[in-house]
């Protein structure tokens, strides 16, 4: 099947912690609004020698160690990213250099909002196939800090700081399946032009675009797949907000416990919400080999993408 086998995770954090209570310093907002609109409690925001490319090479690390793999055998390198250092270089070039990799590699960066991993992940399967490589770094990678305006209530709150990052092996018996889309016609609804940022977000448009859309991908890559929800482990959505996660799980009928949430505790992080997600369960032991899990993002562009593989 020429699937995709998870080696290895990785995930890093700005040590700088705000809680909600913090917020009010900039907005007019309040730990209950954000609490009951949002399930968030806190994040984390770069301080001062932190950024997109100090996080995402942090996790990398990890990862890369992690999957016990020689550096020599990573074929390909992609990071997911809305909120790069640079305009050039790539962060993914950065990450390249900082680990000391092979040279005859792509390395690049790839923007697809909060579903960039998922792309990012496919990408790396396909650049695995067509170059005869073993194995991808993929990375999510955001300091979405630099991107907010910090007297607008609508966004400010929302997001925070982070990194994930996965060794994906290419895998003659390794399941696989993925599904993705976009909506251009609605390019509008979450960013901002890179040099009048920050960001703006029609929030109740997103947040009818993401309750749809995750059980519609979760539906999708079932039927792709011939598989029921209870062959599958977890459902691992984009930590955006916990009621698009309850609506998600009220449409599918599932057990809550089925999908992992920790959006709590570091808001929304755009592309590293899942790698992020994978690495935290990997790490506390939630996460075991051999599982099947569906992932699902959805963000900006409009664009969603869903992938679903055994860990
Ligand atoms: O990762 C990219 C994808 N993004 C998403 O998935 C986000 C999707 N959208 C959402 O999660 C929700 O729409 C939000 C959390 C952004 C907003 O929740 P909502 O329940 O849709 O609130 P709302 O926009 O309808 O605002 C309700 C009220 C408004 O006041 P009025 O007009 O009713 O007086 C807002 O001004 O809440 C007000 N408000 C706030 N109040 C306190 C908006 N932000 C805040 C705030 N603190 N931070």
């Amino acid at each position: 099947m020429n699937g995709l086998k998870l080696l290895g995770t990785g995930y890093a954090l700005p040590t700088r912690v705000l809680d909600n209570d913090a917020m009010t310093a900039y907005v007019e907002t309040s730990d209950e609004w954000i609490t009951t609109r949002t399930g968030i409690r806190q994040r984390h925001f770069c301080g001062e020698g932190e950024s997109t490319t100090t996080l995402a090479i942090e996790a990398a690390r990890k990862a890369l160690d992690d999957s016990g793999l020689d550096k020599s055998e990573i074929g390909c390198v992609i990071v997911a990213t809305s909120s790069g250092e640079y305009v050039m270089p790539s962060t993914a070039c950065l990450v390249h250099k900082a680990l000391a990799l092979r040279e005859d590699i792509p390395v690049f960066d790839l923007g697809a909002a909060c579903a960039g991993f998922l792309y990012a992940v496919d990408a790396a399967r396909a650049m695995l196939l067509a170059h005869g490589s073993r194995a991808a770094l993929v990375i999510g990678a955001e300091q979405m800090s630099q991107l907010l305006d910090m007297a607008d209530r609508n966004t400010c709150v929302l997001f925070g700081d982070a990194a994930g990052a996965a060794v994906f092996a290419l895998d003659e018996d390794a399941e696989y399946a993925y599904v993705c889309g976009t909506r251009g016609d609605m390019a509008i609804q979450v960013g901002g032009p890179r040099r009048t940022l920050p960001m703006t977000m029609e929030g109740q448009n997103v947040f009818r675009f993401a309750v749809s859309t995750i059980p519609s991908t979760v539906d999708e890559l079932l039927e792709k797949t011939g598989k029921t929800l209870d062959e599958v482990d977890w459902v691992i959505c984009h930590q955006a907000n916990q009621r698009i996660i309850d609506a998600s799980v009220r449409r599918l009928g599932v057990p809550a416990e089925k999908f992992y949430k920790n959006l709590d505790r570091y808001a929304n992080t755009s592309a590293a919400s899942i790698p992020l997600a994978l690495a935290e369960m990997k790490e506390s032991g939630k996460l075991t080999s051999g599982q099947r899990v569906i992932l699902v993002g959805f963000g900006g562009g409009l664009t969603w993408a869903g992938v679903m593989l055994r860990v």
